[in-house]
């Protein structure tokens, strides 16, 4: 069974704070679900792609998660830009991913979660 460790970025951004949670989810569930299932409710909004609330930083293992629907890669496209003041240097070259779309296909993944934009 996959895992999905959720880890909550500090509004600033400057430094991933110690909350980390992992928890088991099913194979090929829907991340936003899979945690929601857990009492784990991330940031969202539409819960079909196109808003971007439910935005997270891709961590660890981006090739564990399914790969973008076209509404999914559009709306992050867009998201980049406005958010890359938030994420920083840091963290820019790593994915974004919208919870609401993306699977967890296997293994584990981390996800940090950007509660403001
Ligand atoms: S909740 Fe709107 S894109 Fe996921």
């Amino acid at each position: 069974m996959p895992t999905v460790s959720v880890v909550d970025l500090s509004i600033e951004l400057k430094e991933i704070e110690d909350t980390q949670k992992v928890v088991k989810v099913p194979e090929g569930s829907v991340i936003f679900d899979a945690l929601d299932d857990q009492d784990i409710t991330l940031p969202h909004g539409c819960l079909s792609g196109s808003c971007g609330s439910c935005r997270v930083v891709i961590l660890e293992g981006i090739e564990n998660i399914s790969a973008p629907s076209v509404v999914e890669a559009d709306t992050i496209s867009s998201l980049k830009e406005s958010l890359k003041s938030l994420i920083g240097d840091k963290i820019v070259s790593t994915d974004l991913r919208l919870t609401c779309r993306a699977k967890v296909l296997s293994g584990s993944i981390k996800i940090g979660v950007v509660r403001k934009n």
